[in-house]
């Protein structure tokens, strides 16, 4: 049930809007309080007094008017929600949302909500398909909205394709998740993170290591668990404890081996892997069993050093249905080198570090991240704590599940 649950249901206008009754009923059938909020067009498709009747609410439709009681209505309407759900979305209000233009009663309320927003998108398949209302959404993704896919069949314009709005049913039920558990749509998803560095013996007392703290891979995993996740997070060896989430899995190990081994066994059962640690490219090709001494004073130790497996890349053979995230960490021409990285190790996105940005890479608490997806999307976010780092990536990949 969802009792006491407030849900803004927004209402742009395509011929999809006459689904939004149904919605209404099934979030009222289920406890939900709604109020409806809608662009002109919207009702020319679909009535206020419709809507009025069976949210049991006024319909909010102007900023300003005689109805308007001089409250700031678009500010204390989302106050009072939840969660705010754009169905029908059209590529209009996609479009003012991505871009932060307001001018009418759904566009501002949209503007001044700061807790979960979902968007159901409908219009023409060739609208969809249009890069410039793609390039909106990937922008409302970076913000944090949750996009409900279109489904694909026949569109009431007469063409067959993708934009036509998911069944009122299933926005409802990815709607009611989210309010149910707190989590999103990654409720009960399995996902593989590492962390940390790697050691890799020499003898008994020395190992080749790195400056990785492991705290952006602890950051994400904290996240996923927060959204509801499962996650087995595989760490090198770190000072970090997962903190309270009950959803992280916790493997430590020591070894690139040891790492690889603990990868392969949960690897097939997770939905989506994210690949944080700094994993030794190199080890050496002998582990002394006893303490290399130093014989004579001054003279040079040679150290022979063979390739580790690259996990990653061996991750990204064996994908399936998994989602694959890896993470470059660059010094120079880092744009081409983390694509490369994405295309030859067969990823689904990459999430790129220049150790030339000042605040970004091992030893601080804040990150600069850049995301680059398979299909040459690429976002670029600013200096900010890895916490708020993990969450974006997080947004990222949820979008992509
Ligand atoms: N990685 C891995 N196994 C390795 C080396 C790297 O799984 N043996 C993963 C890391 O976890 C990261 C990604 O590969 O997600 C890229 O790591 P990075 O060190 O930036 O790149 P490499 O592929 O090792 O290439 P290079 O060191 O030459 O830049």
């Amino acid at each position: 049930m969802l009792t006491g649950k407030k849900v803004i249901l927004g209402i742009s206008g395509g011929i999809a809007a006459y689904k939004a009754a149904y919605l209404i009923r099934l979030f009222r059938k289920a406890g939900a309080e709604v109020k409806v909020v809608g662009t002109a067009n919207a009702f020319e498709f679909i009535t206020k007094v419709t809507l009025e009747s069976l949210s049991e609410n006024k319909v909010y439709h102007q900023v300003f008017g005689e109805e308007n009681d001089y409250t700031t209505e678009h500010v204390s309407l989302t106050d009072w929600g939840d969660v705010f759900v754009v169905a029908p979305a059209t590529a209009n209000i996609i479009g003012k949302l991505a871009n932060g233009i307001a001018d009418d009663a759904l566009s501002t309320s949209l503007l001044a909500f700061d807790r979960r927003v979902f968007i159901a998108p409908a219009m023409n398949c060739k609208m969809y398909a249009h890069d410039a209302v793609q390039q909106n959404m990937d922008k409302l993704r970076k913000q944090g909205a949750q996009i409900i896919e279109p489904a694909e069949g026949f569109l009431a314009c007469g063409y067959e394709g993708k934009g036509r709005m998911e069944e009122p049913e299933n926005i409802f039920s990815i709607v009611d998740n989210y309010l149910r558990t707190g989590a999103s749509s990654l409720s009960g998803r399995k996902f593989l993170v590492t962390a940390g560095p790697t050691r890799e013996s020499i003898d008994p007392v020395r190992y080749l290591g790195n400056h990785s703290s492991g705290k952006m891979g602890y950051a994400l995993a904290e996240e996923l668990a927060g959204r509801g996740a499962v996650v087995h997070l595989v760490s090198g060896p770190t000072h970090l404890q997962p903190g309270s989430s009950s959803g992280i899995h916790l493997v430590r190990v020591t070894s690139s081996e040891e790492m690889l081994q603990a990868c392969m066994k949960y690897y097939p059962e997770c939905d989506a892997a994210i690949m944080a640690a700094a994993v030794s490219d190199f080890k050496p090709a002998i582990q002394h069993p006893r303490k290399i001494k130093k014989n004579k004073p001054g003279s040079p130790l040679q150290l022979e050093l063979q390739p580790t497996t690259d996990i990653l890349a061996r991750m990204g053979k064996e994908k399936k249905k998994q989602l694959l995230v890896g993470f470059a960490l660059e010094t120079d021409q880092e744009e081409t080198n983390a694509l490369k990285k994405l295309n030859e190790k067969n990823l689904d996105l990459i999430v790129l570090n220049s150790l030339r940005d000042e605040g970004a890479g091992f030893a601080h608490d804040t990150n600069k991240i850049t995301i680059m997806d398979n299909k040459q999307g690429i976002f670029r976010y600013p200096l900010q704590s890895k916490q708020k780092a993990a969450a974006d990536i997080v947004n990222m990949v949820e979008s992509y599940i």
